[in-house]
């Protein structure tokens, strides 16, 4: 089966800004895939080159088979877009908004309502159908306007594009949002999504790329991202300073005030038992030790500055 999305060597820039550089990437049809990056690095400006609204400058990108600039139709009838910003009509109910974007996409009135009230039902909006969507909060919004980008066929959309659909929402709209999404790939539609929450990427994504200076930095499962850029960490507190200092060379992280010292580790106990026994024989010089996973923070800090900008890559 060819991927849902691929691109090679995109680049695109506005004025002498360069946004993307060679940008590289592909998403297997039926996942759902992270674009995660902070404000500015170019997530939307790839959005709307995978969905055909900006031209790119040069490289190729190829979403449901089609390529974006000779086959914009095509790719367009295969695809569902939602924004940032959540573009319903408030001053009508859910329903009618449902109804009417059905209508625009070319269903007759019947198959429309029926459509429309499907939707809801799998929005878990049907007991707000008849409200006026100005009523909505903020997470049903979300959810209504994704609803209103699925109003076509099912099984015509093939890979639906949220740009950071979860900035702005609380706690339970995202994580109702989530499950959306999770439901959405459980039907085998391809989710491409972005966001500048680790957290999020961390949750839902089968596969993650870290954007930084236009191109990727870092590309995987989140575990791998995990493992590849930050590891687990085993953080030993030396008995004394002279201990501290003897531990010190083996070390990674040093923390002199705390006489605190890490060292890196795959984080398997016959790994953990082994380093100890290695920097300590005689069990003497190390007093206490703490485990810590990787978190996908540790990757995103190791891949770009403090500030979200690009590392040099010999710091990578
Ligand atoms: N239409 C445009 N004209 C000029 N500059 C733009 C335009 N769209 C985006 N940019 C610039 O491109 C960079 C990336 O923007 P964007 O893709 O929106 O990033 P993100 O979605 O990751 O926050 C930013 O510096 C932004 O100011
Ligand atoms: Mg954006």
């Amino acid at each position: 089966m060819p991927p849902a999305i691929e691109t090679a060597g995109l680049t695109k820039s506005y004025g002498s800004v360069r946004v993307l550089d060679s940008l590289d990437l592909r998403v297997d049809t039926g996942t759902v895939f992270a674009l995660l990056g902070p404000n500015g690095a170019g997530k939307t400006t790839t959005v709307r080159i995978l969905t055909t609204l900006t031209a790119p400058d040069g490289g190729h990108a190829r979403v449901a088979g089609h390529d974006v600039v000779a086959e914009r139709r095509a790719v367009r009838r295969a695809i569902s877009l939602t924004g940032q910003y959540a573009a319903v009509d408030e001053t009508l109910t859910g329903a009618e908004n449902l109804r009417l974007a059905a209508r625009l996409s070319g269903l007759p009135r019947r198959a429309a309502a029926r459509r429309a009230d499907e939707l809801l039902e799998r929005f878990g909006l049907t007991g707000a159908r008849d409200r006026r969507t100005a009523a909505y909060s903020g997470g049903m919004r979300r959810r209504l306007d994704l609803a209103a980008g699925l109003v076509r066929d099912p099984g015509t959309t093939r890979v639906v594009f949220l740009d950071e659909p979860t900035t702005g929402l609380d706690p339970r709209s995202r994580q109702e949002l989530w499950d959306v999404v999770r439901e959405l790939s459980g039907h085998g539609t391809t989710v491409f999504l972005t966001t500048q929450y680790l957290e999020e990427a961390d949750r839902l994504a089968h596969r993650i790329a870290v954007l930084g200076g236009g191109r990727t930095l870092a590309e995987g499962t989140a575990e791998e991202l995990k493992n590849r850029y930050a590891g687990h960490r085993l953080d030993l507190v030396a008995r004394d300073r002279d201990a501290y200092l003897r531990l010190t060379p083996h070390a990674t992280a040093h923390t002199p005030a705390t006489l605190t010292l890490g060292v890196p580790t795959d984080g398997s106990a016959a790994h953990v038992r082994t380093l100890l026994d290695a920097l300590d024989p005689h069990r003497t010089d190390i007093e206490r030790f703490t485990l810590h996973s990787a978190t996908l923070d540790d990757v995103f800090l190791a891949l770009t500055g403090p500030d979200g900008t690009e590392k040099e890559p010999s710091h990578v």
